[in-house]
């Protein structure tokens, strides 16, 4: 087996974000198209049959494509300066997995694909699992050719230009009939596996999440001639909504609520902003839970925003409800790992997507610090190749 590390290694340079630190690899950028194209290459050399689907995802065949195939695989977008882990361990895992069950002799009695998700982290077009919610269904084919990044270009132009015809996303049953069941191996994004503990976990749910973008109104002006006493500045609300946020959150049990991305508009040193947009990550276990926080919030903003001359907006961008694994599929994990702990994770995945249709499970690999969506987010080699190794038992033990 090519040691996870080792293809790790192949693509540390890159993406490397050179300001922020770590790796900023968003959908269809140099770096991401440069990760599809290792991969297929790598997939090419383990004689896999790659083809790209309709709605951009990457399949790669041990067999002939057909229906109740098992599947494994994750992404290779990152987050704005996210770590070298989030996505291709699971890729690289899955493609070292696939050395092993070789290296074993394994004769497959059903077909096992290697899939590649475009926009996991939605950190291009802001609504994260595109490509597995466009397979599975999961949103209207419209909202998802008309998001647009910062710069104003939309999913369908950016995946155009990628050699994809927008006009066929959408719900794709032949590929769902294929995936008779679906894991995703990731690095653990919590302390849930400590630093001292198991290298792997057998993954049992996904936390309730949602992002939502706040904006506020105010009156752009000039910042030497506009008295204090006559702003309507909608960057003094905004700082106050993202301290509500936190303080609102922290009342709430199991709930995390997060402003991650803030945007003056126009954003100059001497203007009083006319908009602030500020976009909230809410996440709890109770579906309801987390629709009573935003509104808290809401209000909350909305009081604020008045008491600053201000207008507030809040619009849902996404939403996912929690997800629990299928039971029967995380059965067979737990016993092809035998002692490996079962997690929860706060983190949202393409497996808590695709769980919605086909049979869906996860097996987590240990990072010590517990650190994640950082250039600091970490696998042990030892624990990346354990992690290649369970796949690979779980893989035999399904096929
Ligand atoms: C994806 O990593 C998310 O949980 O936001
Ligand atoms: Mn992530
Ligand atoms: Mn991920
Ligand atoms: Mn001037």
């Amino acid at each position: 087996m090519e040691s996870v590390t080792s293809l790790l290694e192949s693509i540390a340079d890159v993406g490397r974000d050179g300001q922020r630190g770590g790796y900023s690899r968003p959908v269809f950028s140099t770096a991401e198209l440069d990760l599809r194209g290792w991969f297929i290459e790598q997939a090419g050399r383990r004689g896999l049959d790659v083809e790209t689907d309709r709605n951009g995802i990457i399949w790669a065949w041990w067999g002939e494509p057909q229906r109740g195939a098992l599947v494994t695989g994750s992404h290779l977008d990152s987050v704005p300066g996210g770590g070298a882990f989030d996505g291709p361990l699971g890729v690289a895992s899955a493609l070292a997995a696939v050395d092993v069950l070789k290296e074993r002799g394994v004769q497959p009695n059903r077909p096992l694909a290697v899939t590649v998700f475009p926009e996991e982290e939605g950190s291009r077009f802001g609504v994260a699992c595109l490509g597995s919610r466009l397979l599975a269904g999961a949103i209207d084919p419209d909202k998802a050719r008309n998001l647009r990044d910062e710069h104003g270009t939309s999913f369908a132009d950016a995946a155009r230009a990628n050699g994809l015809d927008p006009a066929h996303f959408g719900r794709d049953d032949e590929a769902l009939a294929r995936i008779g069941d679906f894991i995703e191996l990731h690095v653990e994004q919590g302390r849930g596996l400590g630093e001292d503990g198991p290298a792997i976990a057998v993954g049992s749910s996904i936390l309730g999440h949602g992002r939502w973008r706040i904006s506020v109104a105010g009156q752009g002006n000039h910042a030497g001639t506009t008295l204090m006493a006559d702003r309507a500045d909608p960057m003094v609300a905004a700082a106050q909504i993202i301290l509500a946020v936190q303080q609102i959150a922290a009342k709430q049990p199991d709930a995390r609520a997060t402003v991650g991305r803030i945007q003056p508009v126009p954003g100059g040193t001497n203007v009083i902003a006319s908009r602030v947009d500020l976009w909230l990550d809410a996440r709890h276990p109770d579906d309801a839970v987390t629709a009573q926080l935003v509104e808290t919030i809401h209000g909350k903003a909305q009081k604020i925003a008045a008491f600053e001359g201000c207008s507030v907006s809040l619009t849902e961008e996404s939403y996912s409800g929690t997800v629990h694994f299928d039971p029967a599929l995380q059965r067979q994990l737990e016993n092809a790992l035998p002692g490996a702990p079962v997690l929860a994770t706060g983190a949202g995945h393409d497996a808590g997507v695709l769980a919605a249709r086909v049979p869906s499970g996860m097996l987590f690999v240990k990072n010590p610090s517990g650190i994640s969506h950082s250039p600091e987010e970490y696998v042990e080699p030892w624990d990346a190749d354990a992690g290649a190794a369970a796949l690979a038992d779980v893989l035999e033990a399904l096929l």
